[in-house]
């Protein structure tokens, strides 16, 4: 057996065994090779490739515009990188709402053309039967609630959920059906911490927080948000671990002036 067959890769068992021992699960987004290779090199435990490539990749304004096609194609990328991570794969606008028969055909192809582990999908006790089906089928599926991007315009902005009573309830009815429906994990994104506390104890799948507080059992980021690439996008659950958007600009500035003085390339710099 060679080192590299060695690599442990994470599952859901795996997942679900962090949360029973209170191990914090690590997540990021990523899109590409590169990005998903230095992830999982740093020891990510989820790599999510994300619709909202749709707007840090494509430079669209909200998620709706993603294809499946666009979300294989990705997924294949990120994978070459990928050794130890599990991959989570969102399942894009209109590719799982329709029916279930769809949402079924769909999710397959993801996991019959890409290496991922599971699909994510957005929506909570609406989806349970599509949930249902697909994990009594053999595909893993992760939950998203609460600001889920692909229902903005229903939402009319990106504020946090569930901060009225009703709304809030809901969330804790959606996390459950998901959880019976056999969801291996849920993200909650945009809510009050004490609402992702109380969802989280009422639930034995682990929760993922964005924006939800500490009170879940791991965290997940937009991977170009943390790394200071998204210069305009400022909420305050995003920690900025890099400013790669000064970083790479300086750069191209220096590249530029290089060119222009004559001074690149230099005789070492040439053949
Ligand atoms: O699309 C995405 O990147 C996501 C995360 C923000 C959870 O759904």
């Amino acid at each position: 057996m060679s080192a590299t067959s060695e690599i442990k890769k994470v599952t859901t068992r795996r997942i679900q065994e962090m949360k029973e021992k209170g191990e914090k699960i690590t997540a990021l987004t990523a899109y590409d090779f590169l990005i998903a290779r230095l992830c999982d090199r740093a020891g990510i435990d989820i790599i999510l490739v994300g619709d909202s490539l749709g707007n840090v990749f494509q430079g669209h304004l909200t998620t709706l515009p993603v294809t499946l096609d666009d979300m294989i194609y990705h997924t294949k990328a990120v994978q070459r990188g990928v050794k130890r991570a599990m991959i989570v794969v969102d399942m894009p606008f209109m590719s799982y709402q329709t029916n279930i028969e769809e949402a079924f055909r769909n999710a397959g192809r993801i996991m019959k053309e890409t290496d991922a582990g599971a699909v994510k999908i957005e929506g909570g006790e609406l989806f349970a039967e599509t949930v249902a089906k697909l994990t009594a089928n053999g595909i893993p599926v992760m939950g998203h609630i609460g600001l889920t991007p692909q229902s903005i315009h229903r939402f009319g902005g990106y504020q946090p959920r569930g901060k009225e009573k009703e709304e809030a309830q809901q969330l804790i009815r959606d996390a459950k059906a998901l959880e019976e429906a056999g969801a291996f994990a849920i993200v909650i994104e945009k809510v009050p911490a004490k609402l992702a506390k109380r969802i989280t104890q009422s639930i034995k799948i682990p929760t993922i927080g964005i924006g939800a507080g500490k009170y879940v059992d791991g965290q997940i980021l937009v991977v170009y948000d943390m790394l200071g690439l998204t210069e305009e996008f400022n909420p305050r659950f995003v920690r900025k671990y890099a400013h790669l958007s000064e970083t790479i600009f300086d750069a191209f500035k220096r590249y530029i002036e290089d060119i222009r003085s004559g001074d690149f390339p230099n005789e070492k710099e040439s053949y």
